[in-house]
């Protein structure tokens, strides 16, 4: 008996050696990834897609962050803003996350982005475009895998301007996305000469467009411009559709309209045209690799919010790897992170000052199943960074 315990002490202590040995990711333990993100509601198949994305990019470094085991955490935000304090503080404050991802929702994000600076912990943005977050909001902590709201606006304001169209009406959700988004429509397309005769917006989440789609019809308009995404993308671009509006007054959008959703559009979506930072069969290596890994691990194909979450998971990998897992060596993170070149599926990028990708913009067109790149709208477009002291 005497002699077993004696064992098991050089056991343990032989144990404890070989940990200092192999220095602080041994001791560390678990690197806690938190995802706060939506999974119920209108933007549900967003928050999979950009959960299914990360994890397919973990599995493609190893399964680990800079060589430790992960260890998951999970919050449906339901993209609800009153929630977002609280929410974001069960994964910081309650489960002691290293990094959260998310969100989807603008307004969400706000508040996630302003409890992540009070903290230690990491944000990466796999999505909502909140203009402020690498403006005013901006911090070392904090980054970006997708987009500014304007952005993507700005780029179709430009497209519209190009075509001649004169007159446009809007349509948008009434929160930080909707009105971003037209804001940067507005820019470009005032820029080249056009007017945006109407503003109309209705409140997030609703779906009851008819009284817009009359207004539309009476005000003949030579184009519609409308950030929509999601279910209430899905259902728009119907009735649309069934209003008989499709062909006769050219409806135009951020590619969120049409991105994750064509399978459920099916011939209404025929033809529209939208601008992104992504389309579906960009022709380069990693997107054509992207695409094929993530059908054979989810049966499905992949969008513009899985591939953000994929580029979410390899900008974690990057910079745990410079760091060999060790968290705390906060300072040397933030800046592998902030210099990582990302080989992204949509072409490679790096950060801007303010942690948001600096990226092309492309034309796409819906044909059958898929956003087809048509050309360039914006290229490598940098966002301002309004605001951002860092
Ligand atoms: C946002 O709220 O920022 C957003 C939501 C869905 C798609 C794009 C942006």
């Amino acid at each position: 008996m005497a002699y077993r315990s004696g064992l098991t002490r050089v056991a343990f202590a032989l144990a404890g050696a070989l940990a200092l040995a192999a220095g602080p990711a041994f001791a560390q333990g678990k690197v806690k990834v938190g995802f706060m993100l939506p999974y119920t509601g209108t933007y549900a198949a967003l928050g999979n897609a950009i959960t299914n994305g990360f994890k397919l990019a973990i599995a493609e470094g190893g399964g680990k962050l800079g060589g430790r085991d992960i260890e998951y955490f999970t919050v449906d935000d339901e993209s609800d803003p009153a929630k977002a304090p609280e929410n974001a503080n069960k994964l910081i404050k309650r489960d002691g996350v290293d990094v959260v991802i998310g969100t989807v929702h603008s307004g969400v994000a706000m508040g996630l982005a302003k409890a992540v600076r009070d903290s230690n912990a990491i944000l990466i943005n796999p999505n909502a475009g909140a203009d402020e977050i690498t403006g005013p909001m901006c911090a070392p902590n904090i980054f970006r895998t997708s987009f500014t709201n304007s952005a993507p606006g700005y780029a179709m304001g430009k497209v519209a301007a190009d075509k001649g169209y004169k007159r446009v009406v809007t349509l948008t959700w009434k929160y930080a996305a909707g009105d971003q988004s037209v804001g940067g429509f507005k820019e470009a397309f005032e820029k080249g000469g056009g007017k945006v005769v109407k503003e109309m917006t209705l409140p997030f989440p609703n779906v009851e467009f008819q009284p817009f789609l009359t207004e539309i019809a009476s005000i003949k308009p030579d184009a519609v411009y409308v950030f929509f995404a999601g279910g209430g993308a899905v259902k728009f671009v119907k009735d649309y559709d069934a209003a008989g509006l499709r062909k006769t007054i050219p409806l135009l959008g951020a590619g969120f309209l049409t991105d994750g959703t064509l399978e459920a559009q099916g011939a209404a979506a025929e033809g529209l045209l939208t601008t992104l930072h992504y389309a579906d069969q960009l022709d380069n290596p990693k997107n054509n690799a992207f695409r094929a890994a993530y059908k054979k691990a989810y049966g499905l194909e992949p969008d513009v919010y899985a591939m953000q979450g994929y580029d979410a998971g390899q900008l974690l990998v990057a910079g745990t790897k410079a760091v060999g897992g060790d968290m705390s060596k906060r300072d040397a993170l933030l800046k592998a992170m902030h210099t990582a070149k990302i080989d992204s599926p949509r072409g490679p990028f790096s950060l801007s000052r303010a942690n948001n990708p600096i990226q092309d913009f492309y034309l796409r067109q819906v044909v059958g199943k898929e956003n087809k790149a048509i050309g360039v709208a914006v290229k490598a477009y940098e966002d301002p960074a309004t605001g951002c002291k860092m």
